[in-house]
């Protein structure tokens, strides 16, 4: 397909106004606002953000995960550690997220350096998960070559006959912080003129900026 044909998905963004003085002083506070109405405009998965990765090398890759927590201290997921993604952040500690909430014509994106979850956070998280996620946890080297559906299955099984009850906490999976430096709100707004307002970390506060659409 190309962009003429495309065309005909053009829509008119006409969001409500985005101003600076309408925003928080602080972009979590703004993140929480903005997070409840997307809840409450019954988004299907209002926490699915895409994290975007680099290798040491500089080759790029983004995925979807979901967001399982967030507050002044930045923004968690949880993965595997060996994973694409976690060797792109032991090598390369940084991620951009991206909240792409269209439904409501807005966008929120991340920046900023990344850190694991102290043991003990991961932990927590992974004995709150039901049985078969803590099992697949163990059973999937995420990310690796597997030679068939069965072969995974098969694992999953031998797994869940040496765990019925409580499997252990793997010391490859756990979470990630994404620790912002900039955290950019994206309203749609008529004829292109969108809204744009990136709050910019400068110790120890924010500077609010706007970009050009
Ligand atoms: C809606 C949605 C939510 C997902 N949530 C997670 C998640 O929380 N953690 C995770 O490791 N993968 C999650 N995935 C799978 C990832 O997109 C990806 O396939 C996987 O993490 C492997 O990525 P990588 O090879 O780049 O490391 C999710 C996928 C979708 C579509």
């Amino acid at each position: 397909m190309d962009a003429t044909s495309l065309a005909g998905l053009r829509r008119t963004y006409e969001g409500r106004p985005l101003l600076e003085t309408d925003v928080a002083a602080d972009p979590i506070t703004q993140f929480t606002r903005w997070f409840e109405e997307a809840l409450e405009a019954g988004l299907p998965e209002p926490n699915a953000m895409v994290v975007a990765t680099a290798s040491a090398g500089g080759r790029p890759s983004a995925r979807t995960v979901l967001l399982k927590g967030y507050d002044e201290h930045g923004f968690v997921f949880f993965t595997n550690y060996e994973s694409r993604k976690g060797r792109d952040l032991a090598e390369n500690a940084r991620a951009s997220l991206l909240f792409p909430w269209h439904p409501i014509r807005r966008q929120v994106r991340v920046e900023g350096s990344v850190a694991r979850l102290a043991h003990e956070e991961s932990a927590a998280y992974f004995n709150s998960r039901p049985y078969g996620s803590r099992i697949a946890a163990w059973a999937s080297r995420q990310s690796a070559v597997v030679r068939s559906r069965e072969e995974l299955d098969a694992r999953y099984a031998e797994l869940a006959a040496r765990w019925p009850e409580e499997p252990p906490v793997p010391d490859f999976w756990g979470g990630f912080r994404v620790v912002p430096t900039e955290v950019e709100f994206w309203q749609g707004q008529l004829e292109r003129m969108h809204d744009r307002l990136r709050y910019r970390r400068v110790h120890p506060g924010w500077v609010l900026e706007r970009l050009a659409p």
